[in-house]
């Protein structure tokens, strides 16, 4: 029987140790992160055992599945960045839809699992991004994974940003093309290698995100469309982050910046502002049309059309309310004013992700746990989320946090820091 010693003090170590000693036996590796969860459930519990009793909103009873424990907590981890999802427009819109349409789709796109509302979807968002057409995806991590795997050939290159989501650098590793990371947001980093390899490949297609998940800065997209006027590339932009809450009316980053038509792919997730599940890419008429042959888009149930009627729904409240935006934005620029006067290191984020920058991985577990003491939920954000020497706590501003709600969290995380040495 194999058994372990080691005392490890995080998730990321347990995984950084199996890495480091390549240690790839299915047993051997659950046996080091069951005995992890072990020792953990002994005192408070793993960020993975907790849920929520009522589904998502800025204030709601976390519970800790081993414990029971039971804790009312103002939530920083929702990606619901307009709070649609306690809309009562969109619950009564989703409620109507649910008699007519039903549940579920019951197949794939191709064959015949779309309603008017999934068409619907695809025709407003492609507007709404300066596209031609869209293609809808269950879920922006398979229209990333789909996209990426299937439009490229062996021929390409991709180049993508080094802090890229999950979803894209598994769509790298699932396409037959060639694949080299660029430093993050670094320009001269980018064009170097597109000078290097321009000549070496059929196409080259760079990937990056406009507003970064687990740091909230934003891309440099008016320079790096630039460069379109010296090499040859294609653009792939995600805008998970950005869609809904950047543009007056919630077209996203690539419009704000005003570079939408330099932009050749452009991506999002439907699960943040639009508070459903989904994603779309969204591009000219023949590479859509290419793109419904891909494996995501064919052998995938479409999503519900309640979670669609919700997306409509949603898109219906920004066009009718885009003040809530801009409402958004002038929390966001309170809170990180209030945090940056206490000697915060926010990073280079900008959007209203705001990261909190703890390395020391011990000490990120001990404010972590403090915070929920007092009654405010963060996520400790360590690897393979970021990288392994990096941590932070990842504050996610939604339009429902109140005031009171922003100066009591960082109060608790002023007190809770400072008594540990951070600031
Ligand atoms: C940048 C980025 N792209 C894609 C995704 C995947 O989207 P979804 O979770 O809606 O499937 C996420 C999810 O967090 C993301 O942050």
């Amino acid at each position: 029987m194999f058994t372990i010693n080691s005392n490890f003090k995080s998730i990321a170590e347990v995984l950084v140790y199996l890495k480091n000693n390549n240690i790839t036996n299915i047993n051997e590796r659950a046996i080091f992160i069951q005995d992890f969860i072990d020792k953990e459930n002994l005192g408070d519990g793993n960020a993975h055992e907790l849920y929520l009793e009522n589904g998502s909103s800025t204030l709601m009873n976390v519970i800790n599945e081993h414990s029971g424990m039971k804790k009312e907590c103002i939530l920083w981890c929702v990606n619901h960045y307009l709070s649609l999802n306690r809309n009562i427009n969109v619950i009564e819109k989703t409620c109507k839809a649910l008699y007519q349409f039903g549940t579920g789709c019951g197949t794939s796109a191709p064959s015949c699992g779309m309603s008017s509302l999934h068409k619907e979807i695809e025709k407003r968002v492609a507007k709404l991004v300066g596209k031609e057409e869209a293609v809808l995806f269950p879920t922006g991590f398979t229209a990333n994974l789909g996209s990426i795997s299937f439009l490229p050939s062996h021929l390409d290159l991709i180049i993508f940003d080094r802090d890229c989501h999950s979803s894209i650098l598994n769509g790298i590793r699932l396409s037959k093309a060639k694949s080299i990371p660029f430093k993050h947001n670094n320009v001269a980093d980018l064009e170097k290698k597109l000078q290097r390899y321009e000549k070496s490949f059929e196409n080259i297609f760079v990937v990056l995100e406009s507003a970064y998940s687990m740091s909230g800065d934003l891309s440099p997209l008016i320079e790096i469309t630039d460069l379109k006027k010296s090499y040859s590339f294609y653009l792939y932009v995600d805008e998970a982050h950005s869609f809904g809450i950047y543009g007056e009316k919630g077209q996203g980053y690539c419009y704000e910046q005003g570079v939408s038509d330099k932009v050749d792919f452009i991506m999002s997730t439907l699960s943040k502002a639009t508070s459903s599940v989904g994603g779309f890419l969204a591009s000219e008429h023949k590479y859509c049309s290419l793109l419904r042959w891909s494996d995501a888009y064919t052998f995938q149930a479409c999503l519900t059309p309640a979670d669609a009627a919700v997306i409509l729904a949603c898109l219906d409240e920004i066009e009718d309310n885009p003040e809530i935006i801009k409402e958004l934005h002038s929390k966001n620029k309170y809170m990180r004013d209030l945090l940056v006067s206490k000697k915060f290191n926010l990073g280079q984020s900008q959007s209203p992700i705001i990261p909190i920058m703890i390395e020391d991985h011990n000490k990120l577990r001990i404010v972590v746990k403090e915070l929920f003491q007092e009654g405010v939920y963060s996520t400790p954000i360590v690897y393979p989320a970021v990288k392994i020497n990096e941590g932070r706590i990842r504050l996610i501003l939604n339009y429902a946090h109140t005031k009171e709600q922003i100066d009591y969290t960082v109060e608790a995380l002023e007190r809770i820091c400072k008594k540990h040495h951070i600031i």
